[in-house]
């Protein structure tokens, strides 16, 4: 029988993850938003189906295994517990809730409980990123990373206050950061990904101005448990047209080796453009240019968590990837305001 799948949120990632959802034998049998219209725009894709909008009455009185939540980032620590009271297998957005603490709380319910937890972090199911590990992999061991990621914000105040009562991303309450949370949040897992976990950082932050501490630049450096360290950095610059589909938006990998040096560059978060990949190898003395192809990062996310859900078992990224980030989320903030290194404790 297939899984029975419901929806909780149908905004603008939910339609990424029904695209997902579509290529695999899942069946959406119901969704929940207090939005009437983003709920009628998703259901149009998908055909019969229950609609709610209250997702505590779906819990209740539907049959679904699983949900699949696209909320704001405030709202994930509830409807998680929520899921977790009803024995569903969830799959989250990132970030987990931004909040190390609550996130903390999310790691021992979800243990607790037993049940199959996943986390958004859909770059670890890019082919690109997948083969960036595998040549991190070859080349080891790093000697240096650097990460350098841009979203589009206005600066001037005014416009950034347009812009928040636009998107809740820019309302500290809702959105619970700025462009470190938004964006930066998948950098974190991805130098997790490709190299291992930090154990230390030192960040500085720039505050939008106008904006209750909601950052438009981040710089940080962790010093990773192998020795080496990693520089982060984070910005929101006033570029609407930046980036491959000119949204603002672009990001560089770079991993610098014993054996050589891999760059990635990505100008699309949604995957739509593929992204360059580059290798230097010392032994060759030459530089290679790699093409992983069409990403299927929203397939395979999506293909990978419901293979979990039929066989129960746990999915990465899992609900530690997720405690995990937010508790460097939570020390770069605590590293910013002290004006001092933070050593990184992720005990739970
Ligand atoms: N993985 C990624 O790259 C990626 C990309 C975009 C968004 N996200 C994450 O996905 C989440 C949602 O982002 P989005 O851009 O889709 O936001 P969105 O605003 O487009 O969608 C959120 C939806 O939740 C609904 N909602 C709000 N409160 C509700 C409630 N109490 N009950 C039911 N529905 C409710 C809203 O009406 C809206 O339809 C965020 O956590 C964000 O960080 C991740």
């Amino acid at each position: 029988m297939p899984v029975r799948l419901g929806i909780i949120g149908c905004g603008q990632v939910a339609h990424f993850h029904l695209k997902g959802l579509k290529s695999t034998d899942a069946e959406i049998t119901a969704l929940a938003d207090i939005n009437k219209e983003n709920a009628r725009k998703l259901a149009a894709g998908i055909g019969t189906i229950q609609m709610f909008s209250d997702y505590r009455m779906m819990l209740n009185e539907t049959d679904i295994d699983a949900v699949i939540i696209g909320l704001q980032n405030n709202l994930h620590y509830e409807a998680v517990s929520a899921c977790i009271e009803h024995g569903k297998a969830i799959f989250c957005e990132k970030p987990l809730t931004a909040n190390a603490q609550e996130s903390k709380d999310l790691v021992k319910k979800v243990k607790d409980a037993n049940v199959v937890f996943m986390i958004g972090f859909m770059k670890r199911h890019h082919r690109a990123f997948q083969k960036m590990k595998e040549l991190v992999t070859e080349l080891a061991p790093v000697i240096h990373a650097k990460i350098r990621q841009c979203i589009f914000i206005p600066l001037d105040q005014m416009e950034a206050n347009r812009l928040r009562r636009q998107w809740w991303g820019w309302d500290k309450k809702v959105g619970r950061g700025g462009a470190l949370v938004h964006s930066g949040s998948h950098e974190l897992d991805v130098i997790r990904y490709l190299t291992g976990e930090p154990k230390s950082i030192t960040a500085n932050f720039k505050f939008v101005p106008g904006l209750d501490e909601m950052e438009h630049y981040c710089a940080a450096m962790l010093e990773m448990e192998q020795g080496f360290s990693t520089l982060i950095d984070i910005t929101a610059m006033p570029y609407s047209k930046y980036g491959a589909e000119h949204g603002g938006w672009l990001e560089e990998i770079e991993i610098y080796c014993a054996k050589g040096w891999v760059k990635l560059t990505n100008y699309t978060w949604d995957g739509s453009v593929s992204p360059a990949l580059v290798v230097y190898r010392e032994n060759h003395q030459s530089f290679e240019n790699i093409y992983t192809g069409k990403s299927r990062q929203w397939e395979n996310e999506m293909q990978h968590f419901i293979n979990c859900v039929e066989n129960k078992k746990n999915p990465t990224p899992g609900v530690v990837d997720g405690y995990r980030v937010d508790r460097i989320i939570s020390d770069a903030y605590l590293s910013g305001k002290e004006n001092r290194k933070v050593e990184i404790s992720f005990a739970c």
